[in-house]
């Protein structure tokens, strides 16, 4: 059994709370905290077996590197051979905050947090249970998303119950995860530096502190589909346990197309599912229909994305249809998690 552990704001019980927590950290255990992108599954950065155990109760593969998560800037160094100079820029800019920046390891980190790599990903969670828990610990902690391999990112502690409850020693539940995807990563070890992964810091706010900024062609892919090698290879990140796919078109072609495939359906039309907007729900007049929220406000529809899904599969969904979403600065990594969760199967 998980040691669950409720924690809305820090106060002086929350605080006697944390250290229970902080005590399965420092005895080489498991705990999963909320940090404003999503629940992540933590353990000592410098404890390979708590990293061991990490990989464990994910059921991920071990070649895959963690994050590793601090509470202060000073705790840098500890963990990096040298600190670019353009890095620096980012954390001040964007630190405490949803970016997660690759540099040089240092030789002391374990290989196993890095998967191999002579590189590490860092991050300064700006959230006060996240930043609490992690000074308790007194160690860096290595964190994936606390979801089990190929689900979808928890943002709400029913999620992380699902997924890991009795697979970890703590589990701290607190408030859904304000921004619902997780964290930018950039790599600074490169020139121009590249996003390998779309977040809430976006290219245009990088490229103000940075001037060049590169983005991965694992992102490019995403929304350019027609580039990716082998279009029928079956990715299984993020998925729903319902066969999702990615609708495209004008939202009149969206629309005719989604309404075609409820009218063919022959199985409960419970079954069935769509995932609009606010703006465009009203088409439909089957199947079940959820709004990921409204078309002008993508932050509100990047912190759904991933509880909705949830949804669908709660309501024993089989077939979900998603509306594509037009593709801006803002709506990025919103739509590379969509993209991602379909398999990149579109009609
Ligand atoms: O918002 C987040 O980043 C959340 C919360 C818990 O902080 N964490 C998270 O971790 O999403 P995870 O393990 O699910 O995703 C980490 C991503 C992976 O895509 C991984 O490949 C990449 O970061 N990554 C980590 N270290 C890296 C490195 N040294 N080089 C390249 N990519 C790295
Ligand atoms: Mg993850």
């Amino acid at each position: 059994k998980s040691k669950i552990i409720t924690i809305e704001n820090i106060n002086d019980a929350a605080l006697s709370d944390l250290e229970t927590a902080a005590a399965f950290i420092k005895a080489g255990g498991t705990v999963v905290f909320p940090t404003e992108t999503v629940y992540g599954l933590g353990g000592d950065a410098f404890n390979p077996l708590a990293i061991k155990k990490i990989f464990e109760a994910k059921g991920r593969p071990d070649d895959n590197p963690l994050i590793v998560h601090i509470a202060s800037l000073d705790a840098v160094g500890p963990l990096v051979a040298a600190i670019p100079e353009k890095a620096e820029r980012l954390m001040k800019a964007f630190w405490p905050g949803p970016l997660t920046i690759v540099m040089e390891k240092a030789v002391t980190i374990p290989a196993v947090v890095t998967g191999g790599l002579n590189t590490v990903g860092v991050r300064f969670p700006d959230h006060p249970i996240a930043q609490a828990f992690i000074k308790m610990a007194g160690c860096p902690i290595a964190a994936p998303s606390a979801n089990r391999s190929g689900r979808p990112s928890p943002t709400q502690g029913k999620h992380v119950l699902e997924d890991l409850d009795g697979r970890v020693d703590g589990i701290i539940l607190s408030s859904d995860t304000e921004l619902g995807l997780e964290s930018t990563v950039i790599d600074m070890t490169v020139e121009p530096p590249m996003v390998l992964r779309p977040g809430d810091v976006t290219l245009a706010e990088l490229r103000e502190v940075l001037g060049q900024v590169a983005v991965s062609t694992n992102v490019t892919q995403n929304v350019v589909p027609e580039k990716i090698a082998s279009p029928g290879m079956k990715y299984t990140h993020y998925s729903p346990k319902g066969d999702l796919v990615v609708v495209k078109g004008t939202s009149e072609e969206i629309c005719e197309k989604i309404t075609r495939a409820l009218s063919h359906y022959k199985g409960n039309p419970m079954t069935i599912g769509v995932l609009a907007s606010d703006e465009t729900m009203g088409c439909y007049r089957e199947g079940l229909i959820i709004s990921l929220g409204s078309r002008n406000d993508p932050r509100e529809m990047s912190k759904n994305l991933f509880s909705r899904l949830r949804t669908f599969d709660e309501l024993g969904v089989e077939k979900i249809y998603a509306e594509d979403i037009p593709l801006d600065n803002e709506t990025l990594a919103l739509i590379n998690r969509l993209y991602k969760a379909a398999g990149y199967t579109f009609i």
